[in-house]
């Protein structure tokens, strides 16, 4: 395994941590992962075992309390996997899925330094980078659980998963982006990334990518229509 991967993983591990206060948020978005993640132990003790981090996350938020398990998981999370995973889970982890900041690698979802985003957030973006960006918020390929943007965000404009703050023009401030990156306000690129690398499990979009530019302007579209905003969707 290369050292990137590693880092990555790591990282991933100590998100999927600090993901936990948000469990109940996503256990109600993300059915499906949920119902696997519901079947009974036995399901959550084989999610720990599949290469996704957010069911990973779900099936421990089930198993009450599995964020120590988790915490184990960092280093050695296939072979502990295995089947181990149950007996740990029982009732330790109830600090750790308060949330609290451990400080996630925000460097990793920050606008680098200098940089100027070819998208508008005043909602002024051109027609085939909102279609672009709607055919990516869909596309199951740009996270490596199996998840897209619309498994929880809600697809046909059903605008699920945010909270109210999210009616205020970007940047501004998300819970989730506070709580585990230490960032007191986003814009909506920095917010993609965030959603990239936490519950896609993925790495980060280059900067400057279309793809990231695409995201984010349709973000901004998303935002204004939840907010009553005029918009082009
Ligand atoms: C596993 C579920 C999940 C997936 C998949 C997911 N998100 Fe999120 N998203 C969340 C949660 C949870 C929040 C945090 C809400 C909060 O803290 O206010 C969030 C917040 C956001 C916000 C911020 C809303 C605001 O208030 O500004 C944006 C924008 C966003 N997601 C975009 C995306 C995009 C784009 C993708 C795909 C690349 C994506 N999300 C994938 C769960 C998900």
């Amino acid at each position: 395994m290369s050292q990137h991967d590693d880092k990555r993983r790591k990282l991933l591990g100590r998100l999927n941590r600090q993901l936990a206060y948000t469990a109940p948020l996503l256990a109600l978005v993300v059915g499906g992962a949920v119902l696997q993640a519901s079947a009974g132990d036995d399901a959550a003790v084989a999610d720990f075992a599949s290469p996704s981090d957010t069911s990973l996350m779900l099936a421990s938020n089930h198993a009450e309390g599995a964020a120590e398990a988790q915490g184990e998981a960092e280093g050695e999370a296939q072979g502990e996997a295995e089947g181990q995973a149950e007996g740990e889970a029982e009732g330790q982890a109830e600090g750790e899925a308060e949330g609290e900041a451990e400080g996630g690698d925000s460097a990793a979802v920050a606008r680098p330094e200098g940089y100027s985003p070819a998208y508008s957030e005043t909602g002024d973006n051109p027609r085939e980078m909102l279609v672009r960006g709607e055919e990516l918020y869909y596309d199951t390929s740009l996270s490596s659980n199996g998840l897209a943007c619309a498994s929880c965000h809600g697809s046909d404009g059903q605008d699920m998963g945010y909270n109210p703050t999210f009616e205020q023009p970007f940047p501004h401030r998300v819970a989730m982006a506070a709580n585990q990156f230490g960032m007191s306000e986003v814009h909506a690129d920095e917010m993609v990334q965030i959603c990239m690398v936490a519950p896609m499990a993925a790495e980060p979009l280059e900067w400057g990518s279309e793809e990231l530019t695409s995201l984010a302007a349709y973000m901004v579209e998303v935002q204004r229509r939840v907010a009553g905003e005029p918009h082009d969707l």
